[in-house]
C-alpha cells in the first residue's frame, strides 16, 4: 500500500506518496518549474537539466524529475539560486537556437519561448554567423515536419516511437553540437499514431504539415469534444477561428488527456478526421434534383409522412448525439413508425490495432444498444426517413438528413454535422461524454432535434 508523507516545498507543506516523482508533484500543485524532456506519458529522462530544485541536505541543485519523494524533504524551486542556475541552462540551450520566434509556428504554445520570458530575457553570447546550422524543412512522414535547428533534444519524440507505438522509426544521430534527430536509415516516421510528437515537442522542430503555418495559434478559439472516428471516443480539443468576412473554421483537432480512455494521445486519422467535417457539405434542401426553400420542404415533408403513415421506416445514424436519438425515437413513437440502425456496417476489422483504434466505427453504438434499438437490416418500407446513416436501404420513396452531400434519393435536407452541435455519446466501454459546440456558421444548417421541431409545427 502506498504511504503517504510530508515534504516542503517552498516553504508550504504537501502530502505526496513515498516514492513517486517530485516533478509530478510540482506538476500537480501547480508550482513553477520549467522542464522539456520529462512527460507523464513517456517518464524521466534526465537529458534536458530544466528543472532543477534545491534540496534541503543536498550541496548541488537536483532533477526534480529524477528524484523521489521522501518523508520531510524541503524542496526549493524559487530564489536567486535556483533561478540562476534555470537561466544558465536556458543559455545553453538557446547557444544554437534561430532567434526568430516571430516566424515560428509553435509561437505562442513553445516551452522555450515562455521559459525565456521568465528566466533568460539574456543577450546571447553566440552571434548568429557563430550558431551551429541545422536542416530546416524535413519531411519525416507521417505529416510531420523536422527543424533540426530549434530542436532542443529532449528526446520526447523518439522516446514515443520507443516506448509508445515501439516502431523505432526516430533516433538523435551525431555527438555534441551536431546531435540531431532523424529517421533511420531508409524509414520515415509510419506508423498511425506518429502526429502525436508534434504535441510532445516542447519547442517548435515538429510541425504539423497540415497545420503548420494555417493560422497563428492566439486566434483560435478552443472547445472540449469527442473524436466520433470510432467508438473508443478519445477526447479532443477542437481549434476554430472565424477570420473576419469568412465563416468559422476549423483548423485541427489536438488529443485531450483523459486516462479511463485515451491517455494522452490520439490516432492520426482520428486527428486528420476535422478535414471531412468541412468537405462536400449537403447545404441545400433539394426535392426532385431541385433546391426549395425551407418551408416548402415541411411541408412536403409533412405530406408525404401523412401519406404513408403506417408504413414508415425510421432510420438512425449511430453517430447522432444521445440527445439526438432520443428526440428521433420520440418523433417516431407519434408518427408510429419503426425504428432501427443497422450496426454491421459500422464494423471496419482493417482499422483497429490494439493501441485505441476500434473496429467499431460508430461514436456513438452504445446507445443505440443501450436503448434497444433494432439494429438489423429494415424489410422494405413504403417511406423511409434517414437520418444521415451510411447504409443503403429499400423503400418506395426515401427522405434523407444528410451531413454530407453523399445521398442520391429524391428528397435530402441539411443537417448540422457533430461539431455545429451539442451533446453526448457513450463510447464502447460505456462511459458518456460531453462534446461541445465548436462552430458557429454564418448560415447554420439545422440540427436533428431543430428539423424535428420544424416539421412538428
Ligand atoms: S524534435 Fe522536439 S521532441 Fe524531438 S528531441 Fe527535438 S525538441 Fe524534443
Ligand atoms: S482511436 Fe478512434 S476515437 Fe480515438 S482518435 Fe482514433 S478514430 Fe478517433
Ligand atoms: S525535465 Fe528533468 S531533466 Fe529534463
Amino acid at each position: 500500500m502506498s504511504e503517504m508523507v510530508e515534504v516542503i516545498v517552498d516553504k508550504r507543506a504537501f502530502n505526496a506518496e513515498k516514492g513517486t516523482l517530485l516533478i509530478d508533484l510540482l506538476i500537480k500543485e501547480k508550482i513553477k518549474v520549467p522542464y522539456f524532456c520529462y512527460h507523464e506519458a513517456l517518464g524521466a529522462d534526465g537529458n534536458c537539466r530544466m528543472c532543477m530544485v534545491e534540496i534541503e541536505g543536498q550541496k548541488r541543485p537536483q532533477i526534480a524529475c529524477d528524484t523521489l519523494i521522501k518523508e520531510g524533504m524541503e524542496v526549493r524551486s524559487t530564489g536567486e539560486n535556483i533561478e540562476k542556475v534555470h537561466t544558465d541552462i536556458l543559455e545553453l540551450e538557446l547557444i544554437n537556437h534561430p532567434v526568430d520566434c516571430p516566424t515560428c509556428d509553435q509561437a505562442g504554445e513553445c516551452s522555450l519561448q515562455n521559459f525565456y520570458m521568465d528566466y533568460g530575457l539574456n543577450d546571447s553570447k553566440i552571434t548568429i554567423p557563430e550558431k551551429v546550422k541545422g536542416l530546416k524543412k524535413v519531411d519525416l512522414g507521417s505529416n510531420v515536419m523536422l527543424d533540426q535547428e530549434r530542436c532542443v533534444l529532449c528526446a520526447r519524440c523518439t522516446r514515443f516511437t520507443d516506448k509508445i507505438t515501439g516502431t523505432h522509426e526516430l533516433g538523435i544521430i551525431g555527438r555534441g553540437d551536431h546531435a540531431r534527430v532523424s529517421t533511420m536509415p531508409g524509414r520515415k516516421l509510419d506508423n498511425p499514431y506518429a502526429m502525436n510528437v508534434v504535441d510532445l515537442c516542447p519547442v517548435g522542430a515538429l510541425t504539423s504539415k497540415d497545420f503548420r503555418f494555417s493560422q497563428r495559434v492566439w486566434f483560435l478559439k478552443t472547445v472540449d469534444s469527442i473524436c466520433h472516428g470510432c467508438a473508443k471516443g478519445c477526447n479532443i480539443y477542437i481549434d476554430h477561428n472565424k477570420m473576419k468576412y469568412k465563416d468559422d473554421q476549423l483548423y485541427r483537432f489536438r488529443p485531450r488527456r483523459n486516462d479511463e480512455v485515451n491517455g494522452f494521445f490520439i490516432c492520426d486519422e482520428g486527428r486528420l478526421s476535422y478535414k471531412a467535417l468541412q468537405e462536400d457539405r449537403q447545404e441545400k434542401i433539394v426535392l426532385h434534383g431541385k433546391e426549395i426553400l425551407e418551408e416548402e420542404a415541411i411541408k412536403a415533408f409533412q405530406t408525404l409522412v401523412e401519406k404513408y403513415k403506417s408504413n414508415i421506416t425510421v432510420v438512425i445514424d449511430a453517430n447522432l448525439y444521445t440527445e439526438e436519438i432520443e428526440a428521433i425515437l420520440d418523433f417516431s413513437k407519434e408518427i408510429a413508425a419503426n425504428v432501427c440502425s443497422p450496426l454491421e456496417v459500422y464494423i471496419d476489422e482493417e482499422f483497429e490495432d490494439d493501441m485505441l483504434k476500434s473496429a467499431n466505427r460508430a461514436a456513438n453504438s452504445k446507445t443505440i444498444e443501450n436503448l434497444n434499438i433494432n439494429s438489423n437490416i429494415p424489410d422494405k418500407s413504403g417511406l423511409l426517413i434517414n437520418f444521415n446513416h451510411p447504409g443503403e436501404f429499400e423503400a418506395e420513396l426515401k427522405i434523407d438528413f444528410r451531413t454530407h452531400q453523399d445521398a442520391k434519393t429524391e428528397f435530402i435536407l441539411p443537417l448540422a454535422s457533430y461539431v455545429e452541435s451539442s451533446g453526448h455519446i457513450t463510447n464502447e466501454d460505456g462511459i458518456s461524454q460531453y462534446c461541445e459546440k465548436a462552430l458557429s456558421k454564418n448560415d447554420p444548417v439545422p440540427t436533428v432535434i431543430e428539423w424535428l421541431e420544424k416539421v412538428r409545427s
